[in-house]
């Protein structure tokens, strides 16, 4: 059935940055020889041809352009940038795409400085904004003024009622078994159908879990208008992650994540979902003392490509330009690492994802 998509004050506005009309809740798909079709009414909203958005794992314009050009929607992860650093950076991923794609902040990241860097993507006409982490109130009157779209990522019901009665255009429901930080308490096959219930007339996009086409059909089963997916794209070509980190990933299943609030250093108290290493095991057979306790705390395991050092029990990441023991950092990862094991371009994942998608969501329409 085609419903009107929700229109707050600006909508129109919003609508002209990305040049697309929308309906609610729609699937489409055909499975010819050549290329195989699915689309969703979201991603009429949001200007894409394929019903997957790259979460915000890098700030890298070369991922986040190859997600949008492989027909999903790329996000920059932008909390960790300076304002400047931030718009040199959306102009490398137009100058890389002309396709959509979005910024990504993590909230109590950016209250501090008043924002700021959310003026400077708005400033350079970004077209989606994603938020993380608590309440967008502060930011969502700021996004649709400058004519962009507000998703924000929630892990319950009651939050999504109230971030879409604040006027957010969609809410990403994130599901506990996801990679990073990991905001509810709810696995993504329960919360996804909850939310699409809670605010039908907003837009729900599923993250959490979604790593092939089958995770992809069956979030569009539930309602989602979209997967969000972060730990499949870990291994991508075109992504950063340090080596040591993708052979972690390879050889992962379901049971080697954890999630933790021992990663605290430079955003404390904020449980994360990161494979199980030897800071982790060390912690364990400590008996799990509390911060300022913990075995080596403050130990300089390694370096960024800034040459700043990295603390044990530091949120920092392995990538590419990090030295040293980074073994022994945060490797997020989220429970779909027991389905991320080939190392291959965006785009080949997105059309594998999509391709088998389609034949399943077919299979079934068939029967
Ligand atoms: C390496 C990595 C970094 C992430 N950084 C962010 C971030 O900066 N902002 C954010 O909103 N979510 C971040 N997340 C969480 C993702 O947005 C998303 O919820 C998650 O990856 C989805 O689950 P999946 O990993 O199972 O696909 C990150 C996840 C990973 C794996």
């Amino acid at each position: 059935m085609l419903r009107p998509f929700r229109q707050g004050p600006g909508a129109d506005d919003r609508r002209s940055l990305l040049g697309q009309p929308s309906a609610k809740h729609t699937i489409a798909l055909c499975r010819s020889k050549t290329v195989p079709k699915l689309t969703t009414s979201l991603c009429h909203l949001l200007g894409i041809e394929y019903p997957i958005i790259g979460a915000p794992i890098s700030a890298s314009p070369e991922f986040v352009a190859a997600v949008s050009n492989a027909g999903g929607l790329g996000v920059i992860q932008a909390s960790w940038c300076t304002a400047e650093e931030l718009q040199k950076i959306i102009k490398e991923v137009r100058h890389r795409t002309d396709r959509p794609f979005g910024v990504n902040f993590v909230l109590p990241l950016i209250e501090g400085q008043d924002y700021a860097i959310l003026d400077a993507a708005l400033d350079a006409r970004t077209p989606i904004i994603s938020t993380f982490w608590g309440d967008p109130a502060p930011v969502i009157e700021r996004i649709h003024d400058a004519g962009a779209l507000s998703l924000h990522t929630v892990g319950s019901t009651k939050e999504a009622r109230r971030v879409v009665d604040l006027g957010v255009d969609v809410v990403v429901a994130q599901g506990v078994e996801a990679g990073g930080h990991v905001w509810g308490h709810v696995g993504t096959i329960a919360l996804t159908p909850a939310v699409v219930d809670a605010v039908p007339d907003a837009h729900t996009v599923a993250a959490g879990g979604i790593a092939d086409g089958r995770g992809l059909a069956a979030v569009l089963t539930l309602g989602a208008g979209a997967a969000w997916v972060g730990t499949r794209f870990l291994l991508a070509d075109e992504c950063q992650s340090h080596s040591v980190y993708r052979e972690r990933i390879v050889a992962a299943d379901e049971n080697d994540t954890i999630y933790t609030k021992i990663f605290d250093g430079g955003w404390p108290d904020a449980p994360v979902r990161c494979l199980t290493n030897e800071s982790v095991a060390s912690w364990i057979a400590a008996g799990r003392p509390d911060p300022g306790k913990r075995p080596n705390e403050g130990e300089n395991l390694a370096t960024n490509s800034f040459g700043e050092p990295i603390f044990r029990y530091s949120i920092a990441c392995p990538d590419v330009g990090m030295t040293g023991d980074v073994a022994e950092l945060c490797m997020y990862a989220g429970q779909g690492v027991a389905l991320t094991h080939e190392e291959k371009p965006v785009a080949k994942i997105i059309e594998e994802m999509v391709a088998d998608a389609v034949a399943i969501l077919s299979r079934l329409a068939r029967s």
